[in-house]
Parts: C-alpha cells; structure tokens; sequence
C-alpha cells in the first residue's frame, strides 16, 4: 500500500465564503486521523448551487483508497474502539464533539449554506444544533446498550444476550441534508462502538470534512472515522462491494438503493440498511384547521426546496374544502422566503444542481401535458442565475399522473381530492413507496384510525416535517430497510450474541 504523503496546500484550500471572507477547508482524503491524497490524483469539483460556479476541487477517492481507510477502520475497531473501549469514554467523545461543533456553528453553517444551498438562518438554527443534538442524544446512549438475561430450563443453564458492535461500517450519505444525514449515520455508529468510512456526496462533500479536523481535535483515536469522497460509482461501488466492511448504510434513492444491495449480496453479505425515496402522502379532513394544515404542508413540502426524502408532495383535500385548503396552499407558495443562501432572511434556496433543476422542471411540463393545472410557480426562479425553481402548486391531477406517481425531489406539491375516509386512504397508500404520511383533522378517533391505516414509517398527525432524535425514522415498502434515531438507530449498529452458559447440565454419553 502506498500512501502518498500529503502536503498543506494539496490538502487544504481558501475559499470565500460570504459573509465569513476567506476560510482554509480541507479538501483531501481523511484516512487515520490524517490528511492524504488520493493515490491516483483524482479530483472532482464542488459547484455553488446558488451561482453555478465552482466553490474548490476536492480529492476523489478510488478503490484503493477506500482499501486504506477500511484496513485504518479495521484496525482502530481491533485495538482503540470497538469491544476494547467503555461506552462511557466513546459517549464522552462525542459529547466533546458536539461541544466543538457549537464552538463552530458559524463556519459550519456558513460552509453548508454555500456548499447544499441552504439559507443561512436556516442552517445556522436548524441543521447545526440538531446535527450536535444528534450526537448528544448518541452520546447518552453509548453507556446504555445492554443484552437481556435469560433463565433457563430452572437454572439448569443461564442464557444472556450481548449487543456487540457490528464493526467496520460503510457509510453512504446525501446531498440534501450533509451534516445531519452525517450525524444520523456517524453518532448511532460511534456511540455502539463501530468504526466508520464514510463517503459524503460528491455534491456537498465540505461540511463532512470539516467534521474530520473536529473529530481529531475531540480525540477520537485514529482510523476511528475515515472520510473518502468520491462517486457513487468509485467510491461508493468500493464501499458496497468490500469484502471487509461488515455493514454499510446508505441515504439516497431507490435506484442506488437497489444497487447497494445487489453489490452487498454479492460480496460478503455485509448488512444493509436504506433509507430511501418517498411520494408521501396527506390527507386533510373537513375538520381540520386548514390555515395551520397549510402552513404544515407548505413547509413539508417547500422546506430544503422540496430536496426532501419525506417531503409532502401528495395532498389530497376532502372535496368539501378543496378550494379553500387549495386558495391557502397557493398564497403560502406565493409567500416562501425565495433568495439566495447568504441572505439571512431566506428559507427557500436553490436546487442543488442544473441537473436536479432540470429533472423538476421536466416533471412540471409532464403535469402541464398530461392536463394537471399549474396553480402557483412552474417555473425557474429568474432573480438569479443558480439553480432556482418556483415553489410550485399542481391541481386536476389523477393517480395516472407521473408527477403523482414518482418522487420529483422538488418543490412541487400534488394536490387532489377525495369525497370519504376509505377513500382517502385508498389514494394514499396507492404508491410503491412508505416513508412518511400525514393527516389533518380534528377528530381524535378519526386522526388515530387513519394513522394507523397508512402504511409508512412515520406518520404526523396535524404538523408536519419536524422530526426527533428520539424517534425512529424510516420506510415501509420500497422506502427503505431498517430504522435510524431513537433506540432502532443504535440498535442498527449492533448485532447480538447469545450466550448459554452451563451451570449444572450434565451431557450424558452417548447421546
Ligand atoms: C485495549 O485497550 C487497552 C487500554 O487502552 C490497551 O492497553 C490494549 O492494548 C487494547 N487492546 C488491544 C487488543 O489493542
Ligand atoms: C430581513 O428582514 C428584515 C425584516 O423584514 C429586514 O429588516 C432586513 O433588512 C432583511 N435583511 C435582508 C438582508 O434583506
Ligand atoms: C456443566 O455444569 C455441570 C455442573 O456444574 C458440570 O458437572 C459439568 O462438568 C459442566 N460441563 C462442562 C463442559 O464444564
């Protein structure tokens, strides 16, 4: 293996970030606690969504590079982390993290506002302190991972249970949320004693390695989390297909999902978790406060741009108030904080590439040719050059539809009508995908049946979108496999041994 010393200005690189001037990021491959190159030299560029330039070029791992980060995370689980450490020293650790990350909100809300197009109030309030809430809330927990004992056959043999660190995980991130999916995959993993290689999109790789010179100044011991960013089809394809990576747990979509999982299965059966695409439904009720549901379904659906895995992007309205909740849910569209990230006021920020922008305004052409009305937006934002696209409204739709049908991962809400409760129901589980659901009315049996009825893994129950460290978040059907936060998230990264222990069985011969 060679390992190519790196140097500062190799490693590292100014940029200028609004309202913060110039900062030196790092821009290399995080392997043991060190900053190197990626042996061939490769290197992608990471463009400013809210102008389409370019931020910085950052170094691209390969096959071999994520060999050295796996035999790095190997080590470290054998030795500094894993089995050899308390849960108590491993929570204490990303307590100091968390502490670090508030000591940098600035320039971790600033980088990420450049890097995902985020408004900077947003990312300053929002996915900072609850990215280092993520890790204190793993922190607490990394001291309380614990088996069960079971007595046996009357004492004969006692059985117990050990939750042991799966070991070495692949991590697999995305671009709509960087830091938090980051604390999501790293805090669970870390707290239950598994080392990381983690690689972030190769659209919004800054805010993850920034956390790398954090992670070091808190004290993890070396190799305990590497950093390779890179492709999905470099890096990530080395990931998913590595014969020493005991598990590797991705965010993204369906498509990538599937291939995760193929690649899994054919290497060494490492475990797979997934969270994946949604097409999540709401259902809004007579009774319901329709101005509250449509500030709930306005943020659900334009929050992040509607770069959103559980964003609510099928209303259907009860036909007694569809032109009410309708009139509502075009003046919040009207009303979003459109701007560019750097301005403190802004809600509602770029797509994250010209391709994402491209594949939203291809769908709201289908809605326009397939004879949907295009009720509020529709089109791009003209005030500046990134890319921008209205918050956008879509009525006279059908299930038929493919803006009702597929996962646009835009600002662009469906909203249709239903005339009763089945029927309702009906429309929203009439998808292949299970993420999240919601429902809006003032009927305390209503709002209980209805939750239970729609098949997906989180539902709201008038609100929308905010979710908690301490409950568990993830997909029905094609939406994903396993859990993240609350104690499911833990529990994703342990695997259990059962132990039966002898205390008074005597094995007689022959048997
Ligand atoms: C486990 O940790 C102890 C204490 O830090 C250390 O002395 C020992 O070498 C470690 N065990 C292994 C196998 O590295
Ligand atoms: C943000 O909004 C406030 C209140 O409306 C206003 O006073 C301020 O000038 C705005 N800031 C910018 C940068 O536009
Ligand atoms: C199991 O426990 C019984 C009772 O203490 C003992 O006689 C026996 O030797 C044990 N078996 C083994 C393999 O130690």
């Amino acid at each position: 293996m060679t390992v190519i010393p790196a140097t500062d200005s190799a490693t590292h690189a100014a940029i200028e970030i609004p309202g913060l001037g110039k900062i030196t990021v790092p821009i290399g491959l995080f392997i043991n606690n060190e900053w190197v190159l990626p042996t061939k030299g490769q290197t992608f560029t990471v463009v400013d969504p809210s102008t389409a330039l370019p931020i910085v070029d950052v170094a691209h791992a390969m096959a071999e590079d994520v060999d050295r980060a796996v035999h790095a995370a190997r080590a470290a689980f054998e030795t500094t982390w894993g089995n050899n450490v308390s849960g108590a020293h491993r929570g204490n650790l990303l307590n100091k993290l968390a502490d670090l990350m508030d000591r940098d909100v600035a320039t971790i809300a600033a980088l990420e506002s450049l890097d995902a197009g985020k408004g900077i109030s947003v990312a300053t309030s929002g996915d900072v302190p609850e990215s280092a809430n993520c890790l204190r809330y793993y922190a607490g927990m990394a001291d309380k991972v614990h088996g069960q004992t079971i007595d046996q056959f009357g004492g004969k043999k006692l059985a117990y249970t050990l939750n042991q660190p799966i070991g070495v995980c692949g991590q697999i991130i995305p671009w709509n949320y960087p830091l938090m999916m980051w604390a999501w995959k790293v805090a669970p993993a870390l707290a239950a004693g598994c080392t990381v290689v983690m690689k972030p999109s190769e659209l919004t790789p800054l805010s993850a390695l920034y956390m790398c010179d954090l992670i070091k100044e808190a004290g993890f011991p070396a190799g305990v989390v590497n950093t390779v960013p890179g492709l999905g089809s470099t890096a990530g394809e080395a990931i998913s297909r590595h014969l020493d990576i005991d598990k590797v747990a991705f965010t993204g979509s369906v498509a990538t999902g599937r291939r995760i999982s193929v690649a899994a299965a054919e290497s060494n059966l490492k475990k797979v978790t997934l969270e994946l695409g949604g097409k999540s439904p709401a259902l809004v009720f007579p009774s319901a406060d329709l101005d509250q549901a449509a500030n709930w379904l306005g943020l659900g659906i334009f929050y992040n741009s509607g770069q959103d895995c559980c964003a609510s992007s099928r209303v259907y309205v009860h036909d007694s108030v569809y032109d009410k909740f309708v009139s509502l849910l075009k003046l919040k569209a009207e009303t979003c904080k459109v701007g560019l990230p750097s301005d403190e006021n802004t809600s509602f920020g770029p797509l994250i590439s010209a391709g994402q922008r491209d594949k939203v305004l291809s769908y709201i052409d289908s809605a326009r040719e397939e004879g949907a009305t295009i009720t509020a937006g529709g089109k791009r934002w003209a005030q500046a050059e990134g890319f921008f696209v209205e918050p956008t409204v879509l009525t006279d739709v059908n299930q038929n539809m493919k803006v009702v049908r597929e996962e646009i991962f835009g600002p662009v809400v469906a909203v249709g009508k239903f005339s009763t409760e089945e029927e309702g129901v009906h429309l929203a589980n009439d998808t292949p995908y299970g993420l999240a659901g919601a429902v809006f009315s003032s009927d305390a049996s209503q709002v209980t049946r209805v939750a239970a009825k729609i098949n997906a893994g989180t539902i709201w129950i008038n609100n929308y979108c905010a979710l908690s460290n301490g409950v568990p978040f993830g997909g029905f059907k094609q939406s994903g496999i396993g859990r993240e936060l609350g104690t499911a998230g833990i529990e994703a990264y342990t695997q259990i041994k059962g132990v039966h222990h002898n205390l008074t069985e005597v094995m007689s011969w022959p048997f």
